[in-house]
């Protein structure tokens, strides 16, 4: 009888279970959106009992669809959107807070604070991250400083801290009955509270923060047995975690230093395999951990972190009413020969990897009476590929590989104009492959090679093949022209937040 892996991929819109095969196809999925809650200007906030609800009903849905039973899995994996934070009672699972989403702002008082002694890249050689309001570190320091008790609760050992890895394994393994309160290193690695070197909290970030030890998860491998489900079927061995950018790596079998993917989701997210060693970056990327197999060494990735891509069509969409689905920007692109001059700086949560500039603001720059709404959707779809050019100029700098082709998975990636425009400014081909659904393939892949479903790293790669490639066709001059008109347009929205 055939058996399948199963992974949870809880991201920032929607959660979804998708039980995958032998050779990484896709039997079943099932797929539920979550409410994204933006209570004030650069707030976003999730309700966390929304998340587990939709999870459990995705992990059931799923099944039923193929006419599968639990018993049918060998495994789960589980990734998930990183950063993002929450606080819950031990006792009664109940959380203290709605968790902070990576895109949210509002720690950024704490974050200049810190960044005023030693500038923002004073804790980069032991955890890898600049000072910004993305990661987790400082969204935890927010919620013990303005949730009434939490503080003293958490030092007693009576709330704990998760990401979304954690609060689901804590609630999938038993939640207030003996819950499994853990997080793998990629996970961990976003947390700024990871020493890269030892893969365990760093004693001088928990004192620096001020964060309660008792509080946070124990860190493990991305891929071995922590346990059993027990809700909402019993069983199954969990096996396999990893961020969902680390996880779409896995997915894409970026195995050798030097390869590299890019996910185009809500935001950007380019990884490049850097092997065994942590490389430090001075052109502003992120040092974080790619993945670390059960009982060996840690394998590091160098990673540009893009906060708005797919979420700017979303805004386009759902704030200026410019489109009814999010497909339809690709035909209103389509309509215009070229951007007709005008940038689109997204710069909604800050700007992200290279800049690091919490207090920037998004900006349209270069209207003139020409300008039409074909024009505003083509440089929506432009600021996307720009933005990945500037991560993987920075990436190519700190590593000295030269990037030769890039792989690319997300929602966007069905989207030919972008994918064109991106080898074109790139100058690089695009490759998308067969399986796109990367991000849940890499949970699988951790949790089947956990339980021997899968044989080692070789037996995964046979798995990947190339559905289409996009050939770089634009001229230097081009290239050179409209890229330098979008640094320019992306200098003006710096620092604009008063
Ligand atoms: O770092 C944030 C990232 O993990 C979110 O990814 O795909 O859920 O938007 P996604």
């Amino acid at each position: 009888m055939s058996r399948y892996v199963g992974a949870i991929d809880q991201g920032t819109t929607s959660s979804r279970f998708i039980v995958f095969d032998r050779k990484g196809t896709v039997v079943s999925v099932a797929q539920e959106e979550h409410e994204q809650i933006f209570p004030k200007p650069g707030h976003v906030e999730h309700d966390p009992r929304e998340i587990w609800k939709k999870t459990r009903k995705v992990m059931k849905k799923a099944l039923e669809k193929a006419d599968l039973k639990p018993k049918d899995l060998v495994a789960i994996g589980i990734t998930n959107q990183r950063e993002t934070t929450l606080i819950w009672d031990k006792t009664t699972g109940e959380p203290l807070h709605n968790a902070l989403v990576w895109q949210d702002t509002r720690n950024d008082r704490l974050v200049a604070e810190f960044a005023k002694k030693g500038g923002p890249n004073r804790f980069r050689d032991v955890t890898g991250l600049p000072l910004a309001s993305y990661f987790s570190g400082l969204k935890l320091r927010w919620l013990l400083d303005n949730v009434k008790g939490a503080r003293e609760k958490a030092e007693a050992g009576d709330v704990l801290f998760g990401n979304i890895d954690t609060w689901l394994v804590w609630n999938l393994t038993g939640g207030a009955e003996g819950g499994l309160h853990l997080t793998d290193v990629t996970n961990a690695s976003r947390t700024q509270l990871m020493s890269l070197e030892t893969l365990e909290w760093d004693e001088g970030m928990l004192k620096a923060f001020d964060i309660p030890r008792a509080m946070l998860p124990k860190i493990v491998s991305s891929s071995e047995v922590y346990g059993e489900t027990k809700v909402p079927f019993e069983g199954v061995p969990i096996a396999g975690i990893l961020g969902d950018q680390q996880a779409a790596l896995f997915g894409q079998t970026c195995f050798t230093p030097g390869e590299a993917k890019n996910t185009y989701g809500t935001g950007c997210f380019a990884l490049m395999n850097t092997d065994g060693k942590p490389v430090p970056s001075s052109a502003g990327l992120v040092t974080t951990l790619a993945y670390r197999l059960d009982g060996q060494k840690p394998v590091y990735a160098l990673e540009g972190s893009i906060a708005v891509t797919g979420s700017l069509v979303q805004w386009l969409r759902d704030n200026l009413g410019m489109i009814k689905e999010s497909a339809e920007v690709e035909k209103l692109a389509a309509t215009v020969e070229d951007n007709g001059g005008v940038y689109f700086v997204p710069a909604f949560s800050g700007l992200y990897a290279p800049h690091w500039n919490d207090a920037a603001r998004g900006l349209i720059i270069g209207l003139t009476r020409y300008a039409n709404r074909g024009h505003i959707a083509r440089s929506v779809l432009e600021a996307t590929a720009f933005q990945t050019k500037e991560v993987l100029e920075a990436m190519e700098k700190d590593s000295g590989i030269a990037v030769k082709e890039l792989r690319s998975d997300g929602g966007m990636v069905a989207n030919d104009t972008l994918m064109q425009f991106q080898a074109d400014i790139l100058d690089v081909p695009v490759v998308r492959p067969k399986v796109t659904e990367t991000t849940a393939l890499g949970a699988a892949y951790a949790a089947g090679l956990a339980t021997g479903y899968w044989k080692d790293l070789d037996d995964l790669k046979h798995n990947w093949s190339v559905d289409h490639r996009w050939e770089p066709k634009m001229d230097t001059g081009q290239r050179k022209k409209i890229y330098a008109a979008w640094s320019r347009a992306v200098k003006r929205s710096f620092d604009w937040k008063t």
